[in-house]
């Protein structure tokens, strides 16, 4: 079982790694090849579940695919994202919003997309044992606020603050911090100011780990942003399998003698003479 404290031993010295999943099948294999770290993201929204945006994601989306997730993963820590408006409205809410993915799906700790607003929210869910995976850079769930999925902190002003913000979660217990989408010299200086690990996605090569979604690094997606990367081509293969049944079934050669059985008990049994 990875936790936390193998995290951050391993921070500086080995890079990190972590990927989203779902599902199980897909928690399963992430975990045999020896991912450090899955996220049930609420990337989810744009991944798997047909939205725009992971704005429409629920808890209850992220609760029910954390179990599944859970179910299937015997090493990896397993993080579950708090989706939009599950906190920062009300803090007992997003308490007990978090504290059920722990509690009744089995996650080992929760990420919330950062802000000032989350510093005391992370200290308080520190508090109570629920680690906080911080998320800092581009925040998705405020791309309607954002206006799209631009790069952050590429002013001084807004790179100074990024660092701030990140120190601040640090400070109030978070245990890493996920950097998305923003210059790569500010994700090292972060990552050199921070204790906690950095996980980039979008972040350049100097962050103690790096994350993607599942989808785009399976060659799954039908977009990808441009800082992932295709590792697989799983739309082609599945494209290929499933072309090959529908002509199987259409052309007669799918369910073969060996997919159907004839049992002897029922010869004649509709005999109407
Ligand atoms: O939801 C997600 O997959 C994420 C990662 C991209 C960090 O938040
Ligand atoms: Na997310």
């Amino acid at each position: 079982m990875t936790t936390t404290r193998d995290l951050r031993r391993k921070a500086g010295e080995e890079p990190i790694t972590m990927l989203t999943a779902y599902d199980a099948p897909t928690a399963a294999i992430v975990d045999e090849v020896g991912i450090d770290v899955i996220l049930v993201g609420d990337s989810m929204g744009n991944a798997v579940m047909g939205y725009d945006s992971t704005v429409p994601v629920t808890m209850e989306d992220v609760a029910s695919r954390t179990g599944s997730v859970v179910r299937a993963t015997e090493d990896a820590l397993v993080v579950a994202d708090l989706p939009f408006l599950s906190f920062g409205v009300e803090q007992s809410e997003s308490i007990h919003n978090a504290g059920r993915l722990l509690k009744e799906e089995g996650a080992d700790a929760v990420k919330i997309e950062s802000g000032p607003h989350t510093v005391a929210l992370t200290e308080a869910l520190s508090d109570v044992g629920i680690p906080v995976m911080a998320h800092i850079g581009l925040t998705p769930q405020h791309v309607n606020e954002i206006g799209g999925y631009h790069r952050q902190g590429t002013e001084r002003d807004a790179a100074a603050e990024t660092l701030e913000i990140a120190a601040a979660h640090e400070d109030a217990g978070a245990f890493a911090v996920v950097i998305e989408h923003v210059p790569a010299n500010l994700a090292a200086a972060i990552t050199d100011r921070l204790e906690i690990p950095t996980i980039g996605i979008g972040a350049g090569p100097d962050c103690d780990g790096q994350v993607l979604v599942s989808t785009d690094v399976f060659g799954l997606s039908d977009w990808s942003p441009p800082f992932a990367e295709r590792f697989g081509d799983v739309r082609g293969e599945m494209r290929r399998a499933a072309e090959s049944y529908r002509e199987a079934v259409e052309n007669g050669e799918f369910p073969g003698p060996e997919h159907a059985s004839i049992e002897e008990d029922l010869e004649g049994f509709d005999d109407r003479e």
